[in-house]
C-alpha cells in the first residue's frame, strides 16, 4: 500500500469534506477541509496560535501564506488586509483548489490560490505567514523556506509556525545562520512563533523579548 501524506501533489485518498469553523477574537469563517489535506477534522493549534498572535499584517501589497492547506491563513491575512494580495500556495493540488473554493465562499477575492511554480515572477512579499511543513524534511524544508524567503520585500519578513520538539529552535538557529534576524514572538504550548526579517538593519519592535529571543538567533553571523 502507498504512503499518502497531506503534502503530496495529487493526494491518493478519496476527497472526504466537511466543514470546520475557525473562530478568532476578531474575525470568524466556515472552511471547507478534506482528506488528503493537513488538518481536516480542526484548525491546528499551531495555526491557531498564528493567527492570534502574529502582529497585524501589511495593510497593502502582496503577502503570502506558504504551504496553504485549506486555506485558513490566507483568509484571515485576505480579511485583516482587504487591500493586499494574498498569494496561496501549496504542492497539493486537492489543497489550492480547497483555498481557492474556501476563499470565494467567504468573500475574499484578494486570495490567488496557485501552485509554487505559478507565482508570477516580479511577485515580492511584504509578509509570509505559514505554518510550515516540517514532515517533508530538513533539506527539502531548508529549500523551500530559502526560496520563499528571498521573494520577501526589503523589509519584508516572516511569521512561522513550528512545534518545539519538531525542531523549531533548530531551525530558528539555522535561519540565524543563513542571514536573518530570527525573533521569537510567543512560545506556548509546545509551539514556537517566530518572526523572520530579512533585513538585519530593519530589526522588528514585535518582539517578546521574555521569551527568549537571543536563543533564537545563537547561528547569526556576526555582522
Ligand atoms: C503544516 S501544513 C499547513 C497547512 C495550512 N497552512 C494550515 O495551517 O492548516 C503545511 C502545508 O505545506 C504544504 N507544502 C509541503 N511542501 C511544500 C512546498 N515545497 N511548497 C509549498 N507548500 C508545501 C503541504 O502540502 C501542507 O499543506
Amino acid at each position: 500500500m502507498t504512503d499518502s501524506h497531506y503534502f503530496d501533489a495529487k493526494p491518493a485518498v478519496s476527497s472526504h469534506r466537511r466543514s470546520i469553523e475557525v473562530a478568532l477574537p476578531d474575525i470568524s469563517f466556515t472552511l471547507i477541509t478534506d482528506s488528503g489535506v493537513f488538518s481536516r477534522e480542526h484548525l491546528d493549534a499551531g495555526t491557531k496560535l498564528l493567527l492570534v498572535e502574529a502582529p497585524d499584517p501589511p495593510v497593502s501589497g502582496h503577502l503570502l501564506d506558504l504551504g496553504c492547506g485549506a486555506g485558513a491563513i490566507a483568509i484571515a491575512l485576505a480579511r485583516r488586509s482587504p487591500a493586499s494580495t494574498v498569494w496561496a500556495v501549496d504542492v497539493n493540488e486537492r489543497a489550492v483548489a480547497l483555498t481557492d473554493e474556501n476563499s470565494i465562499t467567504n468573500g475574499c477575492v484578494n486570495v490567488r490560490a496557485v501552485l509554487p511554480d505559478d507565482l508570477p515572477e516580479d511577485v515580492r512579499f511584504g509578509a509570509i505567514w505559514s505554518n510550515p511543513p516540517i514532515r517533508i524534511g530538513k533539506a527539502a524544508l531548508h529549500a523551500m523556506l530559502l526560496r520563499w524567503l528571498d521573494l520577501l520585500t526589503d523589509d519584508g519578513y516572516a511569521v512561522l509556525v513550528v512545534q518545539r520538539h519538531l525542531g523549531a529552535d533548530s531551525l530558528a538557529a539555522w535561519l540565524g545562520g543563513q542571514g536573518f534576524v530570527v525573533s521569537r514572538l510567543r512560545a506556548r504550548a509546545g509551539y514556537r512563533l517566530l518572526r523572520v526579517d530579512r533585513n538585519r538593519a530593519e530589526r522588528s519592535p514585535n518582539r517578546d523579548d521574555s521569551a527568549g529571543v537571543d536563543a533564537c538567533n545563537r547561528g547569526t553571523p556576526a555582522p
